[in-house]
């Protein structure tokens, strides 16, 4: 059933999700029926509603045949986000592409914790974003803060490029200036906020992760080196020079870093005000300040 031999011309709706979601069941998918509705919805005309309201509508041919391509390619294990080319983060809808990590839920949070520090709506506060993939934190930033411009910078031309596309779509890119450079080493400063969610998964645990991680995600958005902490002590030593004095920095990091991450900070003289929490409790952003 992986190959998605499931789906048969003429189906109605229900019958193809349902075929869908026992196809991708026994692939071993977690969410099988809710992936199985939402690459339909894409196959049809992009709604879900459609599914429960109208689920004795027929397949066509093309529909079919389109439906049976893209529940093989879960069933391989290729993400449903990747399989749409979409992914919405912080209610925002982003493309996404093979340049770039596909957002994560957890990183909501340090969107989240920025915010706090950004306390005025209409501030006209300057913020930067190291390594930026699709631009989603930047993004989710500016269009919480009208008067803020914003500078997002990656190693990645082609995850530059996309994320200046993420901001035309979303209306922002008037505010929203984009870079390729290595983390802060070209970089002026006079930020007041500095937002970062670097590669942090140790070099050795990689092959561990989830195929849906390992084969989608570019590995220099999850490679954080031997310890995973390559990428902090990259940046550190720059975010004081990059700061304003009353700035601060939100940095994301992997559920059992943080302790050793404060020591880099501490050690580039910086302060860390507190660590803000993901939905499961896990400690995921520090609060940085200059010192
Ligand atoms: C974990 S991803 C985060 C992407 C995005 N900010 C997000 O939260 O979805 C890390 C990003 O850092 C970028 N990166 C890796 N090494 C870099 C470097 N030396 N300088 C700047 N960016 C780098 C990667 O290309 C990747 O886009």
């Amino acid at each position: 059933m992986a190959d998605g031999g499931a789906i048969a011309r003429d189906m109605t709706l229900r019958q193809a999700v349902t075929a869908a979601g026992q196809a991708l069941r026994a692939a071993g998918i977690d969410d099988a029926v809710l992936d199985a509705g939402l690459l339909l919805a894409h196959v049809i005309d992009g709604d879900r509603l459609t599914l429960i309201r109208d689920p004795g509508r027929r397949l066509d041919d093309a529909q079919s045949r389109k439906f049976a391509e893209l529940i093989a390619a879960r069933a391989a294990r290729k993400p449903v986000s990747r399989l749409l080319g979409r992914r919405e983060f912080w209610s925002l809808d982003f493309s996404i592409s093979g340049a770039v990590l596909d957002p994560r839920p957890d990183s909501e949070t340090a969107v989240a914790a920025a915010l706090e520090q950004l306390p005025r709506v209409e501030g006209a506060y300057r913020i930067a974003d190291f390594g930026t993939g699709s631009g989603c934190l930047l993004l989710a930033l500016l269009a919480e803060r009208p008067r803020a411009w914003g500078l997002g910078l990656d190693i990645s031309f082609a995850a530059v490029q996309l994320a200046k596309r993420n901001a035309q779509d979303l209306e922002l890119s008037g505010r929203a200036h984009f870079m390729v450079g290595d983390w802060g080493r070209a970089m002026l400063g006079g930020f007041d906020l500095i937002v970062a969610n670097p590669p942090y998964i140790r070099s050795t645990d990689l092959a561990g992760l989830a195929p849906e991680v390992r084969c989608h995600d570019p590995r220099q958005a999850l490679d954080g080196g031997a310890d995973g902490l390559a990428a902090y002590r990259a940046l550190a030593p720059d975010l004081k020079r990059m700061l304003k004095p009353r700035g601060r920095a939100i940095l994301e990091c992997g559920r059992d870093q943080a302790a050793d991450l404060v020591k880099i900070l501490q050690t580039e003289g910086l302060r860390v005000g507190g660590f803000h929490a993901d939905l499961s409790g896990v400690a995921r952003c520090l609060r940085v300040a200059v010192a």
